[in-house]
């Protein structure tokens, strides 16, 4: 993301950091412990892919509305980490202990709260645009609790199908790659549909290789440890490919792991090629997201840095 705001015109740059600057009043000044932990969580960093997304998109230089938009998404996507650490029983984000695993369950539920009502605080401004932003965003966090549910129902399947996987993960990542993709300007109907779908795609891709560096890690560059998802039960795609390659990986009982033997589990997915076909798909969709861009009426600066934000979807590793 660095390398897209140095390749950007000043616009963008001054955009995101008008982005930070409302993220820090949003968050602080609630009391302790709620703003405490909210301003931390907000401290410990993150990419702030979602936004830059909206400021890409939006088709304007950043207006006060698109700014507002791109704080809120970013604030939703927050919330939902805070939320997610808790149902994953997570110990570490951002290469930091989470809220969940420093203050516990129900503080992490309040400033996940928090960070999301402050979210749709921010888009209810008087501006025209409004009730069309809070209808996506809203949309786009339902669908999230959706994802993540169906992932706590799934939790220790060893049988779930790539099918069901992929749905769920459209629901908690793509939707809110794709709504980012349309919050921040008023695209047409037809911009709509390519944006929409290159957020989609872009979001699948991000969700697929963010299972496979769980696998993979390294941990001193991903910020957790190798194996996370195996141990709360995450059935995701690379042992979904693996377990038809391994049949033994498909009999396994996924209860009551350790991480030692996660990170055998691990050892023995990559063993069997399945990380690199999942690398492999999510290159292809990113590919596939990139050509959609060209016939889209974007600038050209815009259509170079989304091209860039789209490769470095598949270059991440935190
Ligand atoms: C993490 O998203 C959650 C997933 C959808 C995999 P990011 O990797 O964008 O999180 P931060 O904001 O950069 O920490
Ligand atoms: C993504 O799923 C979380 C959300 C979309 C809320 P993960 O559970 O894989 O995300 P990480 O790995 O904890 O960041
Ligand atoms: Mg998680
Ligand atoms: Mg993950």
């Amino acid at each position: 993301m660095t390398q897209v705001l140095d390749a950007a015109q000043a616009w963008l740059p001054r955009g995101m950091a008008e982005v930070e600057r409302r993220l820090t009043e949003l968050v602080g000044g609630h009391g302790e412990p709620l703003g405490g932990e909210a301003t931390a969580t907000l401290a410990a960093g993150g990419k702030r892919l979602r936004p830059m997304l909206v400021l890409l998109c939006a088709g304007e230089a950043p207006s006060e509305g698109s700014v507002r938009a791109a704080t809120a998404v970013e604030l939703v996507h927050m919330a939902t980490l805070v939320h997610d650490d808790v149902l994953d029983d997570a110990p570490l984000r951002r290469g930091r202990p989470t809220v969940f695993a420093r203050a516990g369950r129900p503080a992490a539920t309040a400033v996940g709260d928090l960070l999301l009502s402050r979210a749709f605080a921010e888009l209810a401004t008087p501006a025209p645009d409004d009730r069309r932003r809070v209808g996506l965003l809203a949309a786009a966090s339902v669908a999230l609790a959706r994802g993540e549910l169906a992932q706590r129902r799934d939790a220790y399947e060893n049988s779930i199908s790539a099918e069901r996987y992929l749905e769920r993960c459209r629901l908690k990542t793509a939707r809110l790659f794709e709504c980012a993709c349309l919050i921040g300007g008023e695209p047409d109907a037809a911009q709509s549909e390519t944006l929409a779908g290159f957020g989609r795609e872009i979001g699948l891709a991000f969700q697929l290789l963010d299972d496979v560096l769980d696998v993979a890690g390294p941990p001193e560059r991903t910020g957790k440890a190798r194996g996370t998802d195996l141990l709360d039960g995450t059935v995701t795609m690379p042992l979904i490919l693996a377990r038809e390659r391994d049949r033994s990986l498909g009999a396994l009982d996924l209860r009551g792991l350790d991480p030692a033997a996660a990170e055998e589990i691990c050892e023995r997915i990559a063993a069997t090629g399945a990380l690199d076909w999942v690398r492999a798909d999510a290159r292809a969709r990113v590919e596939a997201a990139k050509a959609a861009l060209r016939s889209a009426a974007l600038d050209d600066q815009r259509r170079a840095l989304l091209t860039m934000v789209a490769d470095g979807v598949v270059e991440r590793y935190s």
